[in-house]
């Protein structure tokens, strides 16, 4: 059968790092082949044997940082892109805190680089890793694309300001941008085949790769932050999404772009449902037939009680629904956490 995705060179950013690897499977699943490029800050090139491992394809990969134009032109020169997918990013709250000019360079004075070269190659499809940090604390759940939007540290702000140049790019009369800006809710799990997962360097900030450590005797106990919340058992509720339906939605996205007239276009990436953090840790021993011993502490500041999207506008306009549940999700992380006790090292 003849392959009419056949030369749809799709560029990755970040594509080295734990979306990036998940959604280059899937990309090359739909027929699209992706050339990623990455700086390594946060990944190891060794991410990439894996996907090759499991899908079969040694994807280009070009170690570089998205700041640099010249390098990022000489990419450009050799493969004619139909988008880009950018994931590049440093995400950590707590450090974009102490590191704010660092945060504002790599993720938005990048940006601007990576979409000022995309348009002078005519490259003008890109999908943006944004995030539901843009609602703040929102008023109310599900949180739907309309909601407003507000920041509290320099993470959410550089993800929010990135969205804001895209609109305004977008809004230049006759202009060819086709944008998909997607919010992802939290991304967790890992490729079924525990090859590929999330590998975050030091003490992980996120809830799932702290506790998957502390299961695998990495890490001692789990804090759990908070048990006075006004939730199902006082815990934080979160909107877990499966980072393999997480890629699915970034294939969806990107098809839907090959079809679109110009265009800004916003969706929250979630399931709709939310879990507590002792929903979580209990489903979690379950899967992994081990204890994972916690200890109630203070809230972490800049936390919020709840947080889970209105997913139908995705299941609309993409035709995409979250389908791996919560059992998969843990799952699959404690397969790869279990496989590879110290990650990629
Ligand atoms: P990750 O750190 O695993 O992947 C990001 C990759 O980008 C890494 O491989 C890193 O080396 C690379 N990178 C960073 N800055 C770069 C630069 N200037 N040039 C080239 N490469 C660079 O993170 P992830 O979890 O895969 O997240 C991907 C994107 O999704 C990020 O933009 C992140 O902010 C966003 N996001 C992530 C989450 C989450 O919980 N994981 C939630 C919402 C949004
Ligand atoms: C955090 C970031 C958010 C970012 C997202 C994905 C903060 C305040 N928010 O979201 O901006 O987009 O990660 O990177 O950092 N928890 C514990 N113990 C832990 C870790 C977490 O109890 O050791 C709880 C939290 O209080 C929360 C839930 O688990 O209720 C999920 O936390 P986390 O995984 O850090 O995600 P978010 O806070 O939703």
């Amino acid at each position: 059968m003849v392959n009419t995705n056949a030369q749809k060179f799709v560029l990755v950013t970040g594509g080295a790092g734990y979306i990036g690897t998940h959604t280059c499977i899937e990309l090359l699943a739909a027929g699209y082949q992706p050339v990623v490029v990455d700086n390594l800050c946060n990944s190891r090139e060794i991410s990439l044997d894996r996907v090759a491992a499991i899908s079969g394809v040694k994807i280009p990969f070009y170690s570089l940082d998205v700041g640099n134009a010249e390098a990022l032109r000489e990419v450009f020169s050799r493969y004619d892109f139909v988008g880009v997918l950018h994931f590049a990013g440093l995400k950590a709250v707590g450090e974009s805190v102490t590191q704010p000019l660092r945060y504002y360079q790599n993720n938005v004075a990048a940006t601007l680089v990576l979409a000022q070269v995309m348009q002078e190659c005519g490259v003008e499809r890109l999908i943006f890793s944004s995030s539901a940090t843009v609602y703040g604390d929102p008023a109310s759940v599900p949180i739907s694309e309309d909601f407003p939007t507000s920041t509290t540290n320099p993470y959410g702000a550089s993800k929010l300001m990135v969205e804001d140049i895209l609109r305004d790019v977008c809004k230049v009369p006759n202009s060819g941008w086709k944008v998909c800006l997607l919010r992802y809710f939290n991304p967790v799990g890992a490729h079924i085949s525990g090859l590929i997962g999330e590998d975050p360097s030091g003490t992980p900030n996120n809830l799932m790769p702290y506790v998957s450590q502390v299961a695998v005797g990495k890490l001692k106990q789990l804090g759990v932050f908070g048990d006075d919340y006004d939730t199902i058992d006082g815990t934080g509720v979160r909107d877990y999404i499966h980072v393999v339906d997480l890629a699915i939605g970034h294939v969806k996205a990107l098809d839907k772009l090959m079809t679109e007239q110009p265009c800004c276009l916003t969706y929250n990436l979630g399931t709709g449902s939310g879990y507590s953090v002792l929903q979580m840790v209990k489903a979690f021993e379950q899967a992994a037939g081990v204890c994972v011993p916690y200890k109630v502490m203070p809230r972490r500041a800049g936390d919020i009680a709840q947080c889970y999207a209105d997913p139908v506008m995705a299941r609309d306009e993409l035709g995409w629904t979250a389908e791996l549940g919560l059992e998969r999700m843990v799952a699959d992380s404690w397969r790869w956490q279990s496989n590879n006790p110290k990650g990629y090292e």
